[in-house]
């Protein structure tokens, strides 16, 4: 049932072109600019007229979130917080019943974002949610959602439902947007136009696989990595440092870029590799000075950019170049070569990628 590959994961990633694609079909038909989410058209007016939305979810599903709140934030202006599920349900939050409650989670068995959900249901909120497994307790649990059709996950590292995440939250983001009127219409075909390309451009990506391989070869012995990107790499950042942590056993810390210099800029010598998120965005220029920041420390830099950029190039160790998409879109194709690179890392460190130490597929447990 591995199709071939070596282990579920290595198939996951690889089916993300097609489970990108499913969890779009049916809701965007991009020849005439139209999107529909059945779950939504109920709530429509209420999603549109939100004071605020909050995200609850845990690990991978969280960094969807994340990703999430720069999307909503820029084409719905609605105020957007992510929360730990965990941390939200034990500090008595403030939440009521003009308040949209999404919660994220690809098994829907989550315990903690189960409880989230729950108490901010006594509290009137009303509930959204995005989970992959049909008929989950999280999926019963909402007064409304959208499936992701990533089909089963069966990799404890989550990879294919983070891209479905972030498909169905895209679309959510801009239907809401269109609703109340906060995306310019050429603004809103030219992201229609873009999503419908990137299971193209997500297959182009997966061609990178050898060339990671080699880079995953010369690093594989690292103790530590440090991740940064900005804005919406910000969150492909923690989740390329979390995929590496469960299942190499590399301790890897995800930055937002400019906080390097807050403290984590003390760590880097000529022993650190850092993978820098580095395409051609709004906040490129930043991260420009950012790399010249790790390169002054003797650091190594493993950079994703965007296609045809020479500027980081000249500067990184090692270059791993994705095509050129909007930036909305980009962690969608940013986190592809992350994927790869923890994958190939762990292989060569002998873990058991499918299934590491200490984690299971949902965590039921509080
Ligand atoms: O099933 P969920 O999306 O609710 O799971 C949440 C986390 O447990 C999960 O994403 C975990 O962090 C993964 N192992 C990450 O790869």
């Amino acid at each position: 049932e591995k199709g071939g590959y070596e282990h579920f994961m290595l198939k996951e990633i690889f089916e993300q072109p097609r489970s990108i694609l499913d969890s779009m079909r049916g809701r965007m038909i991009a020849e005439n600019n139209h999107l529909m989410m059945g779950g939504i058209r109920e709530y429509e007016n209420k999603f549109a007229n939100a004071q605020r939305i909050l995200i609850v979810a845990c690990g991978t599903s969280w960094h969807a979130g994340l990703v999430a709140e720069y999307l909503i934030e820029d084409l719905a202006r609605i105020p957007v917080e992510v929360e730990y599920a965990s941390e939200f349900r034990y500090r008595n939050p403030i939440v009521n019943e003009n308040d949209i409650v999404i919660a994220i989670s690809q098994s829907g068995e989550t315990a903690d974002t189960l409880a989230a959900i729950e108490l901010a249901k006594s509290k009137g909120a009303t509930i959204f949610g995005i989970c992959n497994v049909v008929g989950s307790s999280i999926a019963r649990a909402t007064d409304a959602g959208a499936y992701t059709h990533a089909g089963p996950e069966i990799g404890v590292a989550s990879t294919k439902a983070f891209t479905a995440q972030v498909t169905v939250l895209t679309l959510i983001a801009m239907i809401i947007g269109s609703k109340r009127g906060t995306i310019e219409t050429s603004k809103l075909h030219q992201l229609i136009a873009e999503l419908e390309q990137i299971p193209a451009k997500v297959e182009e990506t997966l061609k990178l696989d050898k060339q990671i391989e080699e880079i995953s070869a010369i690093y594989k012995d690292a103790t530590n990595f440090l991740y940064l990107g900005r804005g919406y790499n910000f969150p492909v950042a923690l989740e390329g440092a979390l995929k590496l942590k469960e299942i190499s056993y590399i301790h890897a810390e995800g930055y937002p870029a400019a906080e390097m210099k807050h403290g984590p800029i003390a760590l880097i010598d000529e022993q650190m590799p850092v993978v820098v998120i580095a395409t051609k965005d709004s906040s490129y220029e930043k991260i420009v000075s950012n790399v010249q920041e790790v390169k002054a420390r003797k650091g190594k830099v493993i950079a994703v950019v965007t296609e045809g950029d020479t500027t980081i190039p000249a500067m990184a160790d090692h270059v791993i170049e994705i095509p050129e998409t909007s930036e909305h879109l980009m962690p969608l194709l940013s986190v592809v070569p992350l994927q790869l690179l923890s994958y190939h890392i762990a292989v060569m460190r002998g873990c058991n990628v499918d299934q590491p130490r200490n984690l299971a597929k949902s965590v039921t447990v509080e």
